[in-house]
């Protein structure tokens, strides 16, 4: 038995921001939106709600999907890059609310990729037999660290969170196989400076474009399997042409790859679980599938994994 993921869930804001109503706000359209990224409109948090509280409702979901209880958790990983506060972390403010007496908690820096990054350190424990079930949640309030004056960000970003369960499961399910990369030269391309996100959007692209290609086929070959073997690919949700180049890489039909970008933009470190979430919902993802989930982001930094789904 190896570790996988024994329950998802996810959470996003009613508030929906639409291409149009972007174009009241910056010099931009709603064909130029849907052209170069495939947005058509995001979710924006209320002023009151914060990274922890979208956190707290994805990880209510996935652990009752996962058929436990808080106080069995040994550990919670949160991957975020918009913590309510520096300290204490969101996954201290989560343990109490969840009542997860037993777990340990930390927050995990990897942008975009901070999923990934978590998924694959959960495995670890689980693997060891050192933890039975590790809470992963990727959360983030992307509009307060938006410039909204900068038409080449603002349209890209929306808020939410997605989180998954990680434990043991059964036969000859679970993680196969993992790929994590970081890249500390490339850093200046995607970067918080002055309170708001900055971004040379063409060289994130041509990083993009490469890195999640490879690490999908990477993780494939390395679990013994080839192309035809893949079921269902989840991509991080930051832009359809960057997610098609994952997709052609791997020869899948559109219909075998989750893209909730449209519905909700980039939601950075949520938009995997977020897009898993919904793909194991509607029955895109069933038991036995050989799923592969990729990610890339600013540091920068990647990661994927793959999995044969089911507990
Ligand atoms: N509306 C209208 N025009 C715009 C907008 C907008 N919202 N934003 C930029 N433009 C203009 C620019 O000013 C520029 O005009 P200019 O040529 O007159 O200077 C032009 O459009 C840019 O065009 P392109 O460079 O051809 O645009 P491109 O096809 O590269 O698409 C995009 C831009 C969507 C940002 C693309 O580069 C991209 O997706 N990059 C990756 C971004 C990404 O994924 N970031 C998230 C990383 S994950 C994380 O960690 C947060």
């Amino acid at each position: 038995m190896s570790a996988g993921i024994t329950g998802v869930g996810k959470y996003v804001p009613e508030r929906i921001l639409t291409n149009q109503d972007l174009e009241k706000i910056v010099d931009t359209n709603d064909e130029w939106i849907r052209t170069r990224t495939g947005i058509e409109e995001r979710r924006i948090a209320d002023d009151d709600v914060d990274t922890a509280d979208m956190a707290y409702q994805a990880s209510k979901q996935a652990i009752e999907n996962a058929e436990i209880k808080p106080e069995e958790i040994d550990l919670i990983l949160v991957a975020t890059v918009t913590p309510d506060k520096s300290f204490p972390t969101v996954s201290c403010m989560l343990q109490e609310r969840l009542g997860a007496t037993k777990a340990a908690a930390m927050d995990i820096s990897a942008a975009c990729a901070g999923f990934m990054y978590g998924v694959i350190t959960a495995k670890q424990f689980i693997d060891t037999g050192v933890y039975k079930h590790v809470l992963v949640v990727g959360a983030e309030k992307l509009s307060k660290i938006t410039d909204w004056k900068d038409r080449n960000t603002c349209v890209l970003f929306g808020d939410g969170a997605g989180a998954a369960v990680i434990g043991k499961v059964s036969g000859d399910r679970g993680i196969k196989s993992f790929e994590l990369g970081a890249d500390g030269a490339g850093g200046k391309y995607l970067q918080q400076k002055d309170n708001y996100i900055q971004m040379n959007g063409r060289e994130v692209f041509k990083f993009a474009v490469r890195q999640m290609p490879e690490s999908s086929l990477n993780v494939v070959k390395q679990a013994g399997l080839s192309k035809e073997d893949v079921d269902y690919l989840v991509p991080h949700q930051a832009n359809i042409r960057i997610m098609e180049a994952a997709r052609n890489k791997l020869d899948i039909p559109v219909d075998k790859m989750a893209t909730s970008v449209k519905k909700y933009g980039n939601t950075s470190s949520a938009s995997i679980p977020i897009a898993l979430a919904e793909a194991v919902e509607s029955g895109d993802v069933k038991d036995d599938d050989f799923v592969v989930l990729v990610g890339f982001g600013g540091g920068l930094t990647w990661g994927a994994v793959g999995l044969k789904w089911g507990k």
